[in-house]
């Protein structure tokens, strides 16, 4: 078991099977065929795997633009409360395919929030991309049309996702043993 920061950490996805899975849905997504693609990626936690999606989504003959928004929904502690822009995307996207792109689907606001305001401003299409779905914590009817891997009711970090700004960093997906 990897131990970082004198943490153990129980790997759930491995760098590889992220990999593997990251192309797939790269294939999946290339075979909609979107005309003029706009990835935005929800940050903070998304960013690994937005990097590697758009870089799938080259090799599988997509040439999408890409754009950052930052979400706090977060209050204290891990509890998720309402959705805020904090920072914005820059472009617009208006009559845009726009491919969302977080790192969990948990209770689903903070990508209904997201999709709802891009639908707002007059993107054509929203597609939500998650890499982990933890559907047993949904609150909101919303569903993602790719979704990485169907993820266990325990907090995670690595690939991109802390806990306490630590652990981005991990190549794998993970969960820190004994906390
Ligand atoms: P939702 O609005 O409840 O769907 O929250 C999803 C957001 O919460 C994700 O974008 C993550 O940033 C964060 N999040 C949810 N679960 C975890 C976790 O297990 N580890 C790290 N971040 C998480
Ligand atoms: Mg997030």
């Amino acid at each position: 078991m990897p131990v970082v920061r004198d943490k153990k950490i129980e790997v759930l996805f491995s760098a590889e099977q992220i990999e593997r899975r990251n192309r797939e849905l790269a294939e999946e997504i290339a075979l909609s065929d979107l005309d003029n693609p706009l990835v935005i990626s929800v940050l903070k936690g998304s960013f690994v795997f937005a990097a590697d999606l758009i870089r799938s989504l080259h090799r599988a003959g997509l040439s999408p633009e890409v754009e950052f928004i930052s979400i706090s929904s977060y209050g204290s502690g891990t509890e998720a409360g309402e959705p805020k822009v904090l920072r914005d995307i820059e472009s617009d996207v208006t009559g845009r395919n726009v491919i969302l792109v977080d790192d969990i689907l948990e209770s689903g606001g903070t990508l209904e929030y997201v999709r709802d305001l891009m639908h707002s401003r007059g993107a054509s299409n929203v597609a939500l991309v998650t890499l982990l779905d933890k559907r047993s914590r949904r609150k909101k009817e919303i569903e993602a049309d790719y979704v990485g891997f169907e993820c266990p009711d325990k907090f995670v970090v690595g690939y991109g996702m802390d806990v306490a700004h630590a652990f981005r960093e991990l190549p794998f997906v993970g969960v820190v043993v004994g906390e």
